[in-house]
């Protein structure tokens, strides 16, 4: 049984309960958002080989604190780093390090600040240098799965039409979409209430209304879907070593549609691909 209440009169945890936010909730998310994104488009410049994921952990760790803002993921269970840094065929949650990027690499940087409370979300790919052919193809269906998603977000629509457009696109390119993760809700926790899966049929999941936010963060192989978690109890790859791609969105629901909150006011969002903010 799903129940949706009053963002206001909810309880700041996850009681499964979908919250349904009103303007103040949209107002903080646009902030945050806005903070995530123009620091994820700070970053583009800054990314060629030789520089260390340990590096753009350190940007994105004072950016933060620039603009009175801390990186929900520091000591969130146990992880100790101000964003995710995944190289190649790691899926995600990748753990920023001393190995600097090389050419050739793709790599999609996680980032999310709280500011005022609020979450904001979001992650791109980032290409090293000149990538081969492949990887720009991965890039480009990933990006694409996740603005079909966002087309077909509006009230009454189901969580399970986000999937199906993913899922459907991204097979249909010989592209493999990843199960063990997903998509949430988001504001002031990082992860609520509901999951978004990447996958599925339209008449799935549960119904969206006005005011729901969360994010749409499809992960996309161009192998098979299966991923497997490391040793170190974060770092998730792909069991056939294939190259991986993804791009995240928090977003709310509107009358009409969805708001993005995590637009790149530099249309920086697909570095590699062109100019586009979302
Ligand atoms: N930002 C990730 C997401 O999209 C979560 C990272 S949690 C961490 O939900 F602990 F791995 F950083
Ligand atoms: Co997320
Ligand atoms: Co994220």
């Amino acid at each position: 049984m799903i129940n949706y209440i009053d963002a206001i009169a909810a309880p700041n945890k996850n009681n499964g309960h979908i919250k349904l936010h009103g303007p103040e909730g949209f107002a903080g998310m646009r902030k945050a958002g806005h903070l995530t994104a123009r620091c994820l488009d700070e970053l583009v410049p800054l990314i060629e080989p030789g520089l260390t994921t340990q590096a753009i952990d350190r940007f994105v760790f004072e950016f933060g604190m620039d603009h009175g803002a801390v990186p929900a993921t520091l000591n969130y269970r146990g992880y100790t780093n101000s964003c995710c840094t995944s190289l190649n065929h790691v899926v995600c949650h990748g753990i920023p390090s001393d190995k600097p990027l090389r050419e050739g690499d793709i790599v999609n940087i996680d980032v999310t600040y709280v500011l005022d409370g609020w979450h904001g979300d979001s992650s791109r790919m980032y290409p090293v240098g000149e990538i081969k052919r492949a990887a720009h193809r991965l890039m480009e269906v990933t990006h694409k799965s996740l603005l079909l998603a966002l087309d077909v977000v509006k009230p009454g629509a189901r969580t399970g039409a986000i999937g199906e457009a993913i899922q459907r696109y991204a097979e249909a390119e010989r592209c493999s979409v990843v199960r063990d993760f997903c998509g949430h809700g988001l504001g002031k926790l990082f992860h609520d209430v509901p999951n978004i899966l990447h996958y599925g049929r339209a008449h799935e999941g549960v119904e969206l209304r006005e005011g729901m936010i969360f994010t749409i963060e499809p992960m996309i192989n161009l192998g098979k879907p299966h991923v497997k978690v490391l040793a170190d109890g974060w770092t998730a790859v792909t069991r056939d070593r294939s190259l991986t791609a993804q791009y995240e969105h928090s977003i709310g629901v509107t009358a009409n549609g969805c708001e993005i909150f995590t637009l790149s006011p530099a249309g920086l969002f697909t570095p590699g691909l062109g100019t586009s903010e979302r």
